[in-house]
């Protein structure tokens, strides 16, 4: 007899299938605002703890078991695939990505090779082979995600985080033939990352591309869209459902979706409304809670819970999450409300 399939809220709305209650899950849940996280993570910097299957898995787990949430994400980052073919990619605690030696021009593309998941990041899939043991009796699904290729570019070009991400931009309208083939092998690295993380058991995935909110609809069409969507149709065939996020996307939501999106992630900036216009298609949305929201716990943050709440479940696929990702200050107990009041919501 087969097995029989474990019932999860957060499939079922990204498949837009109603559900008894809204799903709920928060970008960064694992990490710095979680005290047994600090504990647990000790001095090691966040590419070593990476690798420690082990740990990963614990740490992947602590926000389920705090929080009840409805999936959980595993614990990486979106530069391991790079950091495991280039000893010059480094994590900065408080800053981000840095990178020793920049992309500047053609020769550099010589750095970038075919990631060989098995030879490269051996870690990740045991770590997922370990997790996915661990969930099993909760049926709770687990998220693999990667960096979308215009957003990994942006930090091999700038060497580090960037506001305007203006390097990045000046590199794509001058050398559009180069910035092709960096994007394409961008591509295909986070290909290759997400089928890994899905053959070893990751039942959705998320592509990150946080900082496309620096372009304008005509420039990522133009110089951007072909690439996220290799990847994501790319992972089509392995039928798990695929999540496509930014910051600052909102003019960018029809080519983000038409890109090859099952769920849409939305920020703040627009309401969810608004993305439903917007999209122009029946598809499921997940987010939209401003994270400085849960610096201001109290009456008026639940109120706007619940106002998302309302619009989201207007109609079935809403999963409840922030717009980005959980602020380090944020206060576990904020974030343990919100969940009690995302689930106790009757979406019908
Ligand atoms: O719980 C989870 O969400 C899973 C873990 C996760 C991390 N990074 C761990 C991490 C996820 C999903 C990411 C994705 C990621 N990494 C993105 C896309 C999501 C987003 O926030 O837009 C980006 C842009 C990165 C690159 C990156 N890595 C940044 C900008 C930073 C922050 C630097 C800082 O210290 O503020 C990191 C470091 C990082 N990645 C931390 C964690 C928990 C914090 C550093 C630490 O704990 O030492």
């Amino acid at each position: 007899m087969a097995k029989p399939v474990e019932p999860s809220a957060f499939l079922d709305a990204c498949a837009m299938r109603q559900t008894a209650t809204v799903p709920v899950w928060f970008m960064r849940q694992a990490g710095r605002s979680l005290p047994e996280y600090r504990s647990a993570r000790g001095d090691a910097s966040i590419l070593e703890a990476v690798r420690d299957p082990a740990l990963v898995t614990e740490l992947t787990l602590q926000p389920v078991t705090r929080y009840s949430v409805d999936a959980a994400i595993l614990f990486s980052d979106i530069m391991v695939p790079l950091a495991a073919m280039d000893s010059g990619v480094q994590i900065v605690a408080g800053r981000g990505p840095v990178i020793e030696q920049r992309v500047s021009g053609e020769s550099d593309l010589g750095r970038l090779r075919d990631l060989e998941p098995e030879e490269d990041i051996p870690y990740v899939i045991d770590a997922i082979r370990l997790i996915r043991n661990e969930l099993a009796p909760s049926g709770i699904p687990l998220i693999g995600f990667a960096g979308a290729p215009f957003t990994l570019a942006s930090y091999l070009i700038e060497g580090g985080p960037s506001r305007d991400h203006a390097r990045t931009k000046a590199f794509m309208f001058s050398e559009p033939s180069i910035w092709e083939r960096l994007i394409d092998k961008l591509a295909d690295i986070a290909l290759a990352f997400l089928r890994a993380q899905i053959l070893a058991g990751a039942q959705a995935v998320q592509l990150f591309d946080s900082w496309a909110g620096a372009l304008s609809t005509e420039q990522y069409e133009r110089y951007v869209f072909k690439a996220s969507s290799k990847v994501l149709r790319g992972v089509a065939e392995l039928g798990v459902p695929r999540i496509h996020f930014g910051v600052g996307t909102g003019e960018l939501l029809e080519p983000m979706a038409n890109a090859g999106a099952d769920v849409i992630g939305v920020d703040w900036h627009v309401s969810l409304a608004d993305v439903r216009k917007r999209v122009g298609r029946p598809i499921a949305l997940q987010g939209n809670l401003d994270p400085s929201w849960c610096l201001a716990p109290g009456k008026q943050m639940e109120a706007e819970v619940l106002r998302i709440l309302r619009e989201g479940s207007a109609t079935p696929g809403y999963i409840f999450n922030l717009g980005h990702g959980v602020l380090p200050e944020t206060d576990p107990s904020t974030l343990a409300r919100i969940v009690e009041l995302v689930h106790a919501w009757n979406p019908r």
